[in-house]
């Protein structure tokens, strides 16, 4: 997390120790990570991004112990779905399902699109209807963008660590990266400058997008400042960057102030969001904000992809969410808020001295730093014997680096679990470090 920007192509990596060292790096197709998968016929270059699941990986960890405290999901808590309402919204929606079964709606059913339009007025972003195109998730957000923009060798900027998923989606596209480092205020707007203008001194080609989650931040948990949001917009309009806000967390606010979207602040942000956390995410209902002149293009890459979205859900999590998504987010936010507070609370009782983390006000995820010298994907199977998995914090980097931080979610936990997990986890640590003593440990 505390390297200078970096860019990455080529089978080889590079994670520079200052933005003119990594400017020398020639991008390149991208870092290959993972062989693609054996079969009989000759697979596409793109194919190396679909290579053995990370899912399947995690999943042999949690075969390691008999009762695994899995701090690994970014999932909203299944107790929290409102079945009831959505059993009602769905049965009502099928008794009027004459006449809503054939093909239409490639933007999406309008009553949802006005919805979401109305929820990000309330947030303070000014968006018509006709803007909003209805998605399978924000997974497919970002996967349009992707395709309509990027061409092999393109360059993505990407906060370091950053979503696993939408490096995935870059990959697939055969993109290279510009990492850029993030501090307490998020992505760091100085480092990505200087890269931007030693790729541009060097007549390298100018990145196309910047994909970033400012709020509540996956993996770290992290939000950006409004000043520095500010400062992003204001470098990407310079560099007639792309700007697209990756939101899924942003109505799960525990703490302090609401912050304004990128959206908000800038309309020619594309923004994404999603029922995902809010309502559940096997609906796979998000949706995609875009400037006007965008929505042809995104959807006509959409009808390429899926023709459209499934009509019946759209107009159930229309019904689920009119009139009732408020009040469930409040007794929702209740719940992660208590969760948070345990894990924050446990990892001050049983981390030993050199861990540090950062208390998220927001999402569903803690960002703990290893003391130093430890690597957290190197820890995995030690961790995983003992009974807790974590997501590493290498993993979230497009070249997977050696890493000491790694990401906590409690989302899905409840208390008793955060404590027996987190007791497991600062044995591990401990037993790690040889019982050796360090600083104290705590927030950062
Ligand atoms: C930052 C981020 N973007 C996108 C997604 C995918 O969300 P959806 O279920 O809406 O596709 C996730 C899910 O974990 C996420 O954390």
């Amino acid at each position: 997390m505390d390297q200078e920007a970096s860019e990455t192509g080529g089978a080889t990596a590079v994670a520079a120790e200052d933005v003119a060292a990594a400017a020398l790096a020639e991008p390149a197709a991208a870092p290959e990570l993972l062989p693609p998968p054996a079969v009989r016929w000759p697979l596409a270059r793109r194919a190396r991004a679909f290579g053995p699941s990370l899912w399947a990986e995690v999943g042999a960890y949690l075969d390691r112990h008999p009762d695994p405290v899995f701090f690994g999901s970014g999932a909203p808590a299944p107790e929290l779905t409102p079945l009831d309402r959505l059993r009602a919204a769905a049965a009502e929606v099928w008794a009027d399902a004459a006449g809503n079964l054939g093909y239409a709606e490639a933007t999406g059913y309008e009553p949802l699109r006005q919805l979401v339009a109305a929820r990000m007025a309330d947030r303070g972003a000014a968006v018509d209807p006709a803007q909003v195109l209805i998605t399978n998730g924000s997974q497919q957000g970002i996967d349009l963008v992707a395709r309509l923009l990027l061409d092999p060798g393109d360059a993505v900027v990407v906060e370091g660590p950053t979503y696993l998923g939408a490096l995935t989606v870059f990959e697939a596209a055969e993109a290279t990266y510009v990492v850029v480092p993030m501090d307490d205020e998020g992505l760091d707007v100085a480092a990505l400058g200087s890269a931007l203008a030693d790729r541009a001194a060097r007549g390298l080609p100018a990145p196309k997008l910047l994909y970033t989650v400012p709020t509540f931040q996956n993996p770290t948990g992290g939000t950006m400042s409004d000043a520095r949001r500010r400062a992003v917009l204001a470098l990407a309009r310079r560099h007639n960057l792309l700007v697209v806000e990756d939101d899924p967390y942003g109505e799960l606010r525990y703490d302090g102030e609401p912050i304004a979207t990128l959206r908000a602040l800038d309309p020619d942000v594309v923004y994404l969001g999603t029922f995902s956390k809010t309502i559940a995410p096997g609906l796979r209902v998000g949706w995609l904000v875009a400037p006007t002149e965008l929505v042809d293009p995104l959807t006509n890459a959409r009808e390429a992809a899926d023709i459209h979205g499934e009509r019946m859900t759209a107009r159930i999590v229309h019904r689920t969410a009119d009139g009732f998504l408020d009040g469930h987010l409040v007794a929702a936010r209740a719940v992660y808020r208590r969760r948070r507070d345990a894990l924050l609370r446990c990892l001050e009782r049983h981390l030993p001295a050199g861990t540090t983390w950062q208390a998220p006000t927001g999402g569903f995820f803690v960002w703990v730093e290893l003391p130093q010298g430890l690597d957290a994907a190197a820890l995995l199977p030690a961790a995983a014997d003992r009974g807790v998995v974590y997501m590493p914090g290498g993993w979230f980097y497009p070249d997977r680096r050696a890493d000491r931080g790694l990401r906590l979610s409690f989302s899905t936990l409840d208390e008793a679990t955060i404590a027996r997990g987190t007791e497991r986890l600062g044995a591990v640590v401990a037993e790690a470090l040889g019982g050796m003593a360090g600083d104290t440990p705590g927030p950062r």
